[in-house]
Parts: structure tokens; C-alpha cells; sequence
């Protein structure tokens, strides 16, 4: 019960006033904004405890899961995409967040697209985005978490996503996550290979049978000549078909692979009410939640325990979270739902999964 009333004090001012600070920020370009946020959070790191309360719900012990060798306080997990170059790493874990996956970092840094790349679609509840892995790099990324490291600031466990870099030929794509493996796998509790990410050219074939034995064959055998192999996730796109998703499922269950994140944004435009930017980008929110939760529901049928599976996209409420546990989530992540839900979102979500 005590634990009730710690978090609705703590909650009662921050939630009266999001919304009114939500109008404000959603008046400004959504990058700016993103930056200001990154800004502030990452000021806040370099002064932000590591200790919780006992009476804290995110260190609640019936919300701890042990997946792959790591215990993680809770399930509810921060999505690649949102600190991608490990800025802000112990202010997010402040906020409740059971784990954090920083990225996606490619082997050299990289400045993403032009702008505008970000927008928000506030009818749909939903963001779209065409950032193209803009990061610092691989090298100098794995250098801040290493600081963190050392400075013993991380409490949770921490993913690193790596991705292809733009200038990479398909053919040489092995070679380029070869490299961001490398830099990163010595600071990652796990390594998330993401293959999905709509924004880079070519990325997304990655998913082709051939591709993807090609790709883990490589990864796969220079993480087990690691004294300490990490465990290895891939990251899929709700635009497979059946079909495809379950053999990229296979596939990670041939090589060994420790689980599945399902799932990236999606580049359907189905059912969005809003009136979209010109060109291209992922969209990520509500409108990405019934496909990316079927796929998780198919793949779970398929694989029960093979494969831990990290159910993302749409998480918007509670609700949505439930759903996806009953899906056949073991862990969770969101990016939009934070977004639009604001810091106090993490024990929203975390509020209903306790029991
Ligand atoms: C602005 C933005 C940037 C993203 N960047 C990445 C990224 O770099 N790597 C990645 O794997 N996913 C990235 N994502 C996808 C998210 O991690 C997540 O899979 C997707 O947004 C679905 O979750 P959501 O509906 O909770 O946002 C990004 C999403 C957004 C909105």
C-alpha cells in the first residue's frame, strides 16, 4: 500500500503539469525539441543518483526479470532510437526505465538525413521519422558508456543497437557490423543487430534469408571467440509478412541467438488520419501496434522459450503493455509512448504491470 502512496505523491506534480508542458514543447520542431530534452536530461546525468528508494516501484522485486544471464529491475525497457549516443544513460534509468538500449551506432559517425527528418502526428498518436542513424560512432559512443562504466552510473541493464553505415554496400555489410561489434560488445550487456530500420538504404534486405545467415554467421562466430560472448538480439520490421518473420526467427534460433525485438516502425501508411510530411520515414506509435503485437503473438506460438522476446511498438497505455505481455512479451520497450506520456510515463506502464 505504502508503495502506492510514494508513487502517487511524486507523480502528482509532474502529471499535472505535462500536458500544459507538452502544448508548450510540441510547439517546436520536434528534433529541436528531441535535442532540448537530450540537453537537459544529459545535465541531469552528470549529477543523478544511482540509489533508489525502497519503497520505489521501478525496484519493486515482483517486477524483476532475469532473462540471458541479466536481471533487469523491471520489464519496461527504453527503445534504440531515442539516446543514441548514450548521452543521458543515468537520467533515463532515474526515470524508472528497467533497461536502456543506446543506439543504433554505426562503425564511423554519420550524419543521418537532411532535415526536417522528424514529425510528429499528434491525430494518430503516432511520430514519424527518417533520422538515417545519425550517431557520434561506435567508437566513441562505447568510450562514454566505458566512462559510465567506470564511474559505476549504470544500475540497469544496457543494450547496445549497432547498425549499418550508409556507405556500406550490402555486400560488405558483415564487414561494417563487424566493426561496431567490436568497438561496442566489451561496454553492452547485450548487442541488439538491428536489420529493420527503414531509414537506411537497403538496410532492410538485411532480412533476406541469404543475407541474414551471412550477417550472423560473421557476428555470431567472432562473439563466440570473445572470452565473454554477449548475448545477441535482432531487431525486426512489422512490415515482414508471416512467412518471413518466422524464417528471420529461425534463423536467430539456428545461430543461437538469445531473442527477438519486434518490433521497428513500420513504413505502411494504412489507417494514419493525419495529414503526413512529404517523402519518406518510419512511422512509430499507435498506428504500428496491432501488426507489431501480431507478429510478436505468431512468433511466440511458434518458438515459446527459444527466443526472449522484447515486445515494442504502440505502447501508448497501460493497456498496451498488458496486451503485449499476453502476447508473449518477456520484456517490453517504447519511444512514442514516452514521447506523447512524458517522464512520468515509465510508472504509468510500471504501475499496472505490478502486482
Ligand atoms: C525518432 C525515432 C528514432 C528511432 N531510431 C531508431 C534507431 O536508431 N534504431 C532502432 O533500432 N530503432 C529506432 N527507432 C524505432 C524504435 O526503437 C521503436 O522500435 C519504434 O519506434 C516502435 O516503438 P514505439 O511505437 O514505442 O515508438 C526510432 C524511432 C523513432 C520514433
Amino acid at each position: 500500500m505504502g508503495i502506492f502512496f510514494a508513487f502517487n505523491a511524486s507523480c502528482f506534480t509532474l502529471d499535472r503539469m505535462w500536458p500544459f508542458l507538452r502544448n508548450l514543447l510540441f510547439q517546436i520542431d520536434a528534433e529541436t525539441t528531441h535535442r532540448l530534452a537530450m540537453k537537459a536530461l544529459s545535465l541531469w546525468s552528470t549529477v543523478a543518483s544511482t540509489q533508489f528508494a525502497t519503497n520505489d516501484l521501478s525496484r519493486h522485486p515482483s517486477l524483476t526479470r532475469t532473462f540471458f544471464g541479466l536481471t533487469f529491475p523491471n520489464p519496461l525497457g527504453l527503445a534504440a532510437g531515442f539516446d543514441k549516443d548514450a548521452e543521458a544513460v543515468p537520467a533515463l534509468q532515474r526515470l524508472g526505465f528497467g533497461f536502456l538500449e543506446v543506439g543504433t551506432m554505426t562503425a564511423k559517425p554519420q550524419e543521418g538525413n537532411p532535415r526536417p527528418r522528424l514529425f510528429r502526428l499528434p491525430e494518430d498518436q503516432a511520430l514519424m521519422n527518417r533520422m538515417g542513424f545519425n550517431n557520434a560512432g561506435a567508437v566513441v559512443v562505447a568510450k562514454r558508456v566505458e566512462r559510465y562504466r567506470r564511474q559505476g552510473k549504470i544500475v540497469v541493464p544496457l543494450g547496445v543497437n549497432i547498425g549499418k553505415s550508409k556507405s556500406a554496400a550490402l555486400e560488405k555489410a558483415a564487414q561494417d557490423y563487424l566493426e561496431s561489434f567490436a568497438a561496442t560488445a566489451d561496454v553492452a550487456d547485450y548487442i541488439a543487430i538491428n536489420i529493420s530500420s527503414p531509414n537506411t538504404p537497403g538496410l532492410r534486405d538485411l532480412q533476406q534469408e541469404d543475407h541474414l545467415i551471412q550477417l550472423l554467421d560473421a557476428i555470431c562466430d567472432a562473439n563466440q571467440k570473445r572470452r565473454m560472448p554477449r548475448p545477441l538480439l535482432l531487431k525486426l520490421a512489422p512490415d515482414l509478412d508471416d512467412v518471413s518473420a518466422l524464417s528471420c526467427a529461425k534463423i536467430a534460433v539456428d545461430h543461437g541467438l538469445s531473442g527477438l525485438i519486434i518490433s521497428n516502425t513500420t513504413i505502411s501508411r494504412d489507417g494514419l488520419r493525419s495529414a503526413l510530411p512529404p517523402g519518406s520515414g518510419g512511422i512509430s506509435g499507435k498506428p504500428v501496434r496491432a501488426r507489431s503485437t501480431a507478429m510478436l503473438r505468431l512468433i511466440k506460438e511458434e518458438f515459446r522459450d527459444k527466443l526472449v522476446l522484447i515486445g515494442v511498438g504502440g505502447i501508448m497505455h497501460a493497456d498496451d503493455a498488458l496486451e503485449k505481455i499476453n502476447a508473449g512479451a518477456d520484456l517490453l520497450q517504447v519511444y512514442t509512448g514516452f514521447v506523447y506520456g512524458g517522464p512520468k510515463f515509465p510508472s504509468h506502464i510500471l504501475r499496472r504491470l505490478y502486482k
